[in-house]
């Protein structure tokens, strides 16, 4: 039987032969991504309102709060106040930003969506490139993408400092006294860490950490049912991926908007 020829000839950037709308999913990518960015940046350099006086709500962008800014937060942070030498950019979220960036910058599903919306490589599936050399990932720069599985041992250790910061939510100044309670700010950080938790334990890589390394899963039950919820959750990991991303936004959000108006937050219970 005669095959029908199948040929694309690339003349300029973006020509393509879909008919769909695939610009959508890489500009959607580019304007979440990029106001994340913006957002995240101002935060990160604000320097301030990171734990309201009325209550324990750590920011999880300050989330370990290695030195704190004034007398309030000192008494929450791990080594007392910020040392006088450290340069005045350099905020308590600066000293830990590495982390959870460099978790997100090299995930493969970030990846992905950011190669395709922030620098066109390729802008999508079948639609030719505004460049003609592929170095791809295994050259510099982008070879340093492999660190990953590493900032996954750092992202999972954040994940329970994040837990340990709902606990320390759960309790508020009253008459002097500590008292148990769950505001609206302790469900929106445990809903933060639920959300980075199923962003992080549904990583690629630590399927493969997990899953990666032995023959035949079935002989090793406990690794396979490890390997089983892991894998659930990898097969929405793009979801976890934007409802984590959107949640840690508004957590910050929410603790600023409660440090910034002095506001008291609701006790549900
Ligand atoms: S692949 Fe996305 S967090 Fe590891």
């Amino acid at each position: 039987m005669q095959q029908p020829e199948l040929t694309l000839t690339e003349h300029r950037p973006f020509q393509t032969q879909r008919k769909d709308t695939w610009w959508v999913q890489p500009m959607a990518v580019f304007l979440g991504l990029g106001v994340f960015i913006v957002y995240a940046t101002f935060r990160v350099f604000e320097g301030n309102h990171f734990l309201p006086e009325q209550a324990s709500y750590l920011t999880p962008f300050y989330s370990p709060l290695l030195f704190g800014t004034d007398a309030h937060n000192i008494s929450h942070s791990w080594f007392g106040a910020m040392p006088d030498w450290m340069p005045v950019f350099i905020t308590p979220a600066v000293l830990i930003l590495w982390a959870p960036l460099g978790f997100r910058f090299t995930c493969y599903y970030y990846r992905g969506a950011y190669y395709k919306a922030f620098w066109a490589d390729p802008p999508s599936c079948s639609v030719s490139e505004p460049r003609k050399g592929y170095r791809g990932e295994h050259s510099f720069p982008l070879i340093v993408q492999n660190i990953h599985r590493y900032f996954l041992y750092v992202a999972i250790i954040i994940v329970g400092i994040l837990a340990y910061d709902v606990w320390k939510a759960l309790w508020f100044e009253v008459n002097g006294e500590h008292k148990f309670g769950i505001g609206i700010g302790t469900i929106i950080l445990a809903g933060n860490v639920v959300l980075l938790g199923g962003y992080t334990f549904g990583c690629h890589s630590l399927r493969h950490l997990v899953g990666g390394i032995v023959d035949l899963l079935s002989k090793a039950p406990i690794r396979r049912n490890m390997y089983n919820c892991i894998s659930c959750l990898n097969r929405r990991h793009m979801l976890w991926a934007w409802m984590s991303l959107c949640w840690v936004g508004l957590s910050d959000f929410y603790v600023r908007t409660i440090a910034v108006t002095g506001w008291q937050d609701y006790i549900i219970f």
